[in-house]
């Protein structure tokens, strides 16, 4: 990685990531959805996360009201802004998944190179990373419209939304994918949740 200064050194702590996850309890990952404005992302991840938590597993989520109002507060919709939106989620999942957490991202994260890149980052960590496609078609998700953005953007009062006059590049290799308007919510829980138990993510 290239850094500003080159001044700066790494510098190694005093416990092990082995050590750390025997004292927690647990191992750490990064689970990634994504998919389009009112595809159902936040909703599966935020019902994962009431799951895993009432399952004794403990996880956070990082969503758009966490993120895009604090940490992401200068970011806005440009290329340039999402993919440097992902970058900097792609790192905080990172130190949450190290810290042995089951960290769960829903962000659109529209660029299939932003995602292939959080997913590099996990990797060369020695973290796991699990993509969850959440797909619906586009028609579906502008009938839903909860927040009136797709009915803006066709009116030419958003420029650049996703899936209108802004790309959005379906995963080739995700590791689960779900289509959420012919699927329960629990059912798609379950699906992630059987998926993570059995690669040994939790038990
Ligand atoms: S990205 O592309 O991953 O950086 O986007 P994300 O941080 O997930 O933010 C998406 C939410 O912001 C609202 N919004 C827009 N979405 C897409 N395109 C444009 N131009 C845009 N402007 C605002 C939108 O409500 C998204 O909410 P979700 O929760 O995904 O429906």
């Amino acid at each position: 990685a290239t850094t500003k200064s080159a001044n700066i050194v790494w510098h190694e702590g005093d416990v092990s990531r082995e050590e750390r996850q025997q004292y927690v309890g647990q191992k750490g990952a990064t689970i990634w959805f994504t998919g389009l404005s009112a595809s159902g992302k936040s909703t599966i991840a935020s019902a994962l996360e009431q799951h895993l938590l009432h399952n004794g597993v403990t996880t956070y989520r990082l969503d758009g009201d966490n993120v895009r109002f604090g940490l992401n507060k200068n970011l806005g919709f440009s290329a340039e802004d999402r993919t440097e939106n992902i970058r900097r989620i792609s790192e905080v999942a990172k130190l949450f998944a190290d810290a042995a957490v089951i960290a769960l991202t829903s962000f659109i994260s529209p660029y299939r190179a932003d995602r292939d890149s959080a997913r590099e980052l996990h990797e060369k960590a020695g973290l796991p990373f699990v993509e969850v496609f959440v797909d619906v078609p586009i028609e579906v998700a502008e009938q839903r419209d909860p927040k009136g953005l797709y009915k803006k953007a066709r009116a030419g009062l958003i420029k650049g939304f996703t899936g209108i006059d802004d790309p959005y590049e379906a995963p080739e290799k995700a590791e689960l994918h779900i289509r959420s308007d012919l699927e329960e919510v629990a059912v798609s829980v379950k699906r992630i949740t059987d998926y993570l138990v059995e690669k040994g993510y939790i038990t």
